[in-house]
């Protein structure tokens, strides 16, 4: 083998090996779970959430003319103290807010029966959907919610 060759073929390796570090550390987990959400039209900050589940895999079939997210809220008694932007039901959850998706997953880890669902009330900086330009995260807390809507904290930032 001439050097040309040699120098090509190391090349092509690196190429290929830094390829699949790449793709590896960007892996996006297709779990494939479907979301249901329901959003007001014209809110920006949902669609950004929307992008970030779909962005770890989950499979978002929006909602935004169709049916009235207060609607929605109503039928669930999703009631200011636990309320945000979006509604959304993720195998049997309900997902208010900005939840991250690790925490979604973890829910859909664990099942809980005790809680009906997770959510970030409000809309605070940083969360997924409301980052900043500036980059300010405000510290937050992920609420779980029983039946008689009575909340625990299931993670903080
Ligand atoms: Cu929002
Ligand atoms: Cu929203």
């Amino acid at each position: 083998m001439n050097k040309k060759l040699v120098g090509f073929l190391v090349l092509a390796v690196v190429a290929f090996t830094g390829g699949w570090l790449y793709a590896g550390g960007e892996a996006v987990a297709s779990n494939g779970v479907k979301v249901v959400m329901y959003q007001n039209p014209s809110c920006g900050c949902c669609s950004k959430w929307m992008e970030h589940m779909q962005a770890n895999g989950f499979d978002v079939e929006v909602h935004k003319h169709d049916v009235n997210v207060n609607d929605i809220k109503r039928k669930e008694n999703i009631t200011p103290e636990i309320a945000s932007c979006h509604t959304a039901y993720i195998e049997g959850y309900l997902v208010e807010g900005h939840v991250p998706a690790r925490d979604i997953n973890r829910l859909l880890a664990e099942r809980p029966d005790n809680i009906r669902g997770l959510t970030v009330p409000g809309m605070p900086v940083g969360t997924p959907g409301m980052e900043q330009p500036d980059g300010r995260v405000d510290q937050y807390d992920v609420l779980a919610f029983d039946s008689a809507n009575k909340t625990s904290v299931y993670a903080s930032y």
